[in-house]
């Protein structure tokens, strides 16, 4: 999903432009450009990376304090020079960047061609341009007129931002499904799909809602919805910090975010657990601690990372809170007209807070009527605008495309979910919880321990970099570990892995089975250890290579596994939460080692805002 930024105000534009595309490139980096309004309006963009753009601009005087800036991740049109944005309309006098998708841009092109326009790009964004275009030779209106009525005809998810050569005091920007953040400075107005570019300059931000157009000139900020009614925006006040967007001294943000993960933990904790009272205390869902009491059901939406987050929850309310759990893909559930009802509690876990599956999975529960809760990482995000309640995972930006300390995160927030649930409704003793309480504090110190690993784990990975494919295996709760295991080295290093529950081996998987199959083992001491020590048995007598996740002190897998790796000793309850540390560390260290660029993985970006 593509990054947008504009500004408009009386510094040189350029500098912010290049900065704000440099802190979203995370969003796609298929090609980046910018347009710059000066005496009049100058297009620059170039398929690839920022670095790319700039090295393409470098000789070039860069004028103009009105400008927009986009970086790319491809959806109609491959990544190349002439799809890459901002696009121009036919008489060069606007240009437009735009995230999302115009998915009627078919039949309105059509007609546009039939009206002599003629398109230079494969792209759906090109055809909205041309669009306005049309309706200011035909109506003569102004450009924020002309945009709005454009905007009527359009199907889809857009943020954009639109400038005349014409208008040179005036940027227009919308949203539509993807996400928009307008920066309220000085005399100066900064745009930007989230606030990492604009948190350097001003901490006062306004969330543009869907279905609103911004009319931004140097001094004045006009708000107003598609047809026409002006609005009063909201400004909040940003807590994000610049230095939480540096790499603090690692290498890539993955790793940073890796070692983040005892400090991200214990901010998701504060203030939430009171061990020795054995309380917990969710205030964001206080209001529908009795509705709690009495749910039937409890369905869980996501997607990938976010996903196998879900699916750890699955076995914490269940055990803790008896309540049952469905976790379903939220691809697939916004299309297969689900059974739902108001006795039902719909809990969408997104990272991002954009995801346009989870987004739309979540409104479809609302309109049959479910409670609707959202579990995410980003302050201000559409997913928490439009749940009736939710839980912050406070796991600070997360900028590594591999989503690794917002997954500990997400299970940790489950994890307090199940045992308020059980709290409610006493279907775990004082005592127990106490217990438990008291060894989930502790988990940020297990965490330091289990990333003392890292070299020995940088001595596997070396073992296994060239490797064509992985298997990750687990039982119980450590079946989810297992499925994200395998998607982080997916992601990073493009080798092909599968998780499983370790005993459907023997229903399939077990036939890739040779001397260079590495299978990956969750085998610590907990209620299926001897069940994986079979498992493990069974691999080893097809000659498979056994990477094993054990418990500090284990001696028994050591004799059958080929690679161990300790974890410290902790409730079962806890074990997706220690386990995934090692898993993130070996695909992190692999995919390095193939010369892979983790942090910005091929074909992926950050956040998914189209379907
Ligand atoms: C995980 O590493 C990936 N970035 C991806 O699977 C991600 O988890 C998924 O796109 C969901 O994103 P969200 O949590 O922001 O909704």
């Amino acid at each position: 999903m593509c990054g947008i930024v504009g500004y408009i105000g009386n510094r040189d534009a350029y500098p912010i432009l290049i900065k704000g595309l440099h802190r979203l490139e995370y969003r796609g980096y298929d090609s980046a450009g910018v347009a710059l309004l000066d005496q009049d309006l100058k297009v620059y963009k170039k398929a690839g990376k920022v670095s790319g753009l700039e090295n393409f601009v470098k000789d070039i005087p860069l004028k103009g304090t009105a400008g927009m800036g986009h970086t790319r991740w491809a959806t109609h049109g491959a990544p190349s020079d002439r799809n890459s944005h901002p696009h121009s309309s036919g008489n060069r006098k606007l240009t437009i960047i735009h995230n999302g998708i115009i998915e009627n841009y078919a039949t309105l092109k059509e007609a546009l061609i039939e009206k002599g326009h003629e398109f230079k790009s494969d792209t759906d964004t090109e055809v909205l341009i041309h669009l306005v275009e049309n309706i200011q030779e035909e109506t003569k209106l102004g450009l924020k007129e002309a945009v709005r009525i454009a905007l009527t005809q359009v199907i889809g998810a857009y943020a954009i931002v639109i400038m005349s050569s014409e208008e040179p005091d005036l940027l227009i920007a919308a949203r539509k499904g993807s996400p928009m953040v307008i920066g309220v400075g000085k005399g100066e107005y900064f745009i930007a799909s989230d606030a990492t570019p604009i948190v350097e300059y001003t901490k006062n931000v306004i969330y543009l809602n869907d279905n609103e157009i911004a009319i931004i000139s140097r001094n004045n900020l006009l708000i107003k919805s598609i047809d026409n009614v002006v609005q009063t925006p909201y400004v909040h006040e940003l807590e994000l910090k610049l230095e939480m967007l540096e790499k603090g001294g690692f290498d890539h943000f993955m790793m940073k975010e890796i070692y983040e993960q005892p400090r991200s933990i214990r901010d998701c904790m504060r203030g939430r657990i009171y061990p020795q009272q054995g309380r917990v205390q969710l205030g964001g869902l206080k209001e529908y601690a009795e509705k709690l009491k009495n749910i039937d059901r409890i369905i869980i939406v996501a997607c990938g990372t976010s996903w196998h987050a879900g699916l750890v929850g699955e076995y914490l309310i269940e055990e803790y809170g008896r309540v049952p759990v469905e976790v379903e893909y939220a691809s697939e559930f916004r299309y297969r007209n689900p059974i739902i009802s108001e006795k039902d509690l719909v809990i969408a876990i997104s990272q991002s807070g954009e995801t346009a599956d989870t987004m739309a999975a979540l409104e479809l529960a609302k309109d049959k009527g479910a409670t609707i809760f959202g579990i995410c990482n980003v302050v201000g995000a559409s997913i928490p605008r439009i749940t009736d309640a939710g839980v912050y995972t406070h796991a600070g930006p997360e900028i590594g495309v591999a989503s690794t300390k917002a997954f500990t995160a997400q299970v940790t927030v489950l994890t307090l979910i199940a045992l308020y649930i059980a709290q409610i409704k006493g279907t775990v003793s004082q005592s127990k919880l106490i217990t438990l309480l008291t060894e989930l504090n502790e988990i940020p110190d297990l965490i330091e321990q289990a990333l003392k690993h890292n070299e020995e784990i940088k001595t596997i990975a070396a073992k296994f970099k060239d490797a064509r494919n992985f298997l990750f295996l687990g039982r119980g709760s450590a079946f989810p570990v297992a499925l994200e295991g395998a998607l982080k080295l997916k992601e990073i290093s493009y080798i092909h892995a599968e998780g499983y529950p370790a005993a459907e081996m023997k229903h399939g998987p077990i036939a890739l089975i040779d001397e260079e199959m590495p299978v990956v083992f969750i085998a610590t001491k907990h209620s299926s250890y001897e069940k994986v020590i079979s498992n493990i048995q069974e691999v080893k007598a097809r000659r498979g290579q056994v990477i094993a996740i054990v418990t500090e002190g284990d001696t028994e897998v050591k004799k059958m596994a080929d690679y161990v790796i300790e974890i410290p000793q902790t409730d079962e309850a806890f074990l997706p939460l220690l386990a995934t540390i090692p898993l993130q560390l070996l695909a992190y260290h692999i995919a390095l080692m193939r010369g892979c660029n983790v942090d910005q993985p091929r074909n992926l970006a950050k956040s998914v805002t189209v379907e």
